[in-house]
C-alpha cells in the first residue's frame, strides 16, 4: 500500500511487521491481486469464526470511530457489527448534526479529535477526496467508507469477495455494470479493480447521461482490461456471469427532472433474467429503488442480500488487518 504505517507506538500484541498495519484504506488503487487473495483468506476465517462462535476477542480493548456525514445502513451496521463481533467497541456518530460539525468544526479537526479516543476511523463524507484530507490529518488509520462520487473501496473488496465466493473465480468473467455509472461510486472502485484480472470483459450499460467517466476508462484500458459501452441490456445479457446493477441516486442531481428522466431507464424483472445464463449473479450495493423488481429476489441468481453479509466479514478483516491482529 502507498501509505505510511501510523499507530507508531505499538501496544503489547500487536503484529508491527503485519504488512497492513496501521495504513489508511482510501482507494481501491492501494490493492494488488495478492493482497486481495490475503484480504479474501482473513474474510475466509472470519466467516468460519462466526459461524462458529459469533463473536471473538481478537479486538477486544480496540474502538472504532464510525463517522457518517452521509446517510447509510450496510456500510455504517455492518462496520459496528464487525467490530463489535471482533470484541471491540465502536463510538457512533452517524448523525453529524449532533455532534460540533453543527457549530461549524471542519473535518481536519473532527478526525483529529475522534483519533484521541480511537484506534480506527471509518468516515464516509459527501466530498471527493475528504477520506484523503482527513488520513492527512489523523494518526490512526482511516477507512473510507464513501467520498461523494469518488470511491467506495471497502464496497469493492466486498463485492469481488462476493463474485469469488459465489462464481469461485475473478478472472475470465464477463461483468457487466448497470445504472447509474457516472455518479455510482461503487461502480468507479470495482471497475478498477476487476481490471487488474485476466480476460475479465466488462461492459457499461446506461444511459447517455449517466455513462462511466472517461477518465476512469482510460485509466482501466491503461492495464489493458477489455471495456465496451452499451445503452441497452439486449445485446450482452445472454453472455454476463455478473449483472451488477445500481440506484439512479436522486441525491447526486440538482435538476429533479433530469433525475426523472432516467430514474426508471432499467429495470430488472424475471422476464429480463430469462435470458440469462442459469449460472450468473446479479449484485446490487443496495439500498434499491425499483431498479431490480421484487419477484427477482427468490431467484437462487439474486445475489444482493447475501453480498450484504459478505461485507461484514471483509470488513472484520480490513478492521483486523490495520489493527494489526490478522
Ligand atoms: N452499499 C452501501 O454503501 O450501502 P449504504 O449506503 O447503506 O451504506
Amino acid at each position: 500500500m502507498a501509505t505510511a504505517s501510523k499507530n507508531p507506538h505499538l501496544p503489547f500484541g500487536d503484529q508491527q511487521t503485519a504488512p497492513w498495519y496501521g495504513k489508511d484504506i482510501l482507494s481501491v488503487k492501494q490493492f494488488s491481486r495478492m493482497d486481495l487473495d490475503h484480504i479474501f483468506e482473513v474474510a475466509h476465517e472470519m466467516r468460519a469464526m462466526v459461524e462458529r462462535v459469533g463473536a471473538f476477542d481478537l479486538l477486544k480493548g480496540k474502538i472504532l470511530a464510525n463517522l457518517f456525514y452521509e446517510p447509510s445502513t450496510r456500510t455504517s451496521s455492518s462496520f459496528m457489527a464487525a467490530m463489535q463481533r471482533l470484541g471491540g467497541a465502536v463510538i457512533p456518530i452517524s448523525e453529524v448534526r449532533y455532534s460540533s460539525v453543527a457549530k461549524g468544526e471542519s473535518l481536519p479537526d473532527t478526525v483529529r479529535t475522534l483519533a484521541c479516543y480511537s484506534d480506527v476511523v471509518v468516515l464516509r463524507h459527501p466530498e471527493v477526496g475528504s477520506a484523503a484530507l482527513a488520513a492527512k490529518h489523523c494518526d490512526k488509520p482511516v477507512i473510507n467508507a464513501g467520498d461523494g462520487v469518488g470511491e467506495h473501496p471497502t464496497q469493492a473488496l466486498l463485492d469481488t469477495f462476493t463474485i469469488h465466493e459465489e462464481l469461485g473465480r475473478l478472472d475470465s468473467l464477463v461483468v457487466t455494470m448497470l445504472g447509474d455509472l457516472k455518479y455510482g461510486r461503487t461502480v468507479h472502485s470495482l471497475a478498477r479493480l476487476l481490471g487488474q484480472f485476466d480476460n475479465t470483459d466488462l461492459h457499461y450499460v446506461s444511459p447517455e447521461s449517466l455513462r462511466m467517466p472517461r477518465e476512469i476508462i482510460d485509466e482501466i484500458a491503461h492495464g489493458g482490461a477489455a471495456q465496451t459501452e452499451h445503452t441497452s441490456l439486449d445485446d450482452i445479457i445472454a453472455d454476463t456471469d455478473v449483472l451488477y446493477v445500481t440506484r439512479v441516486q436522486r441525491e447526486r442531481f440538482e435538476d429533479d427532472s433530469a433525475y426523472d428522466r432516467v430514474k426508471d431507464a432499467f429495470v430488472i424483472t424475471p422476464d429480463v433474467l430469462a435470458a440469462a445464463k442459469e449460472h450468473m449473479i446479479v449484485m446490487h450495493p443496495l439500498p434499491r429503488l425499483t431498479e431490480i423488481s421484487l419477484e427477482c429476489d427468490q431467484d437462487p441468481r439474486a445475489a444482493y442480500f447475501r453480498q450484504m453479509e459478505y461485507g461484514m466479514y471483509v470488513r472484520m478483516a480490513l478492521l483486523a488487518l490495520v489493527l494489526g491482529k490478522a
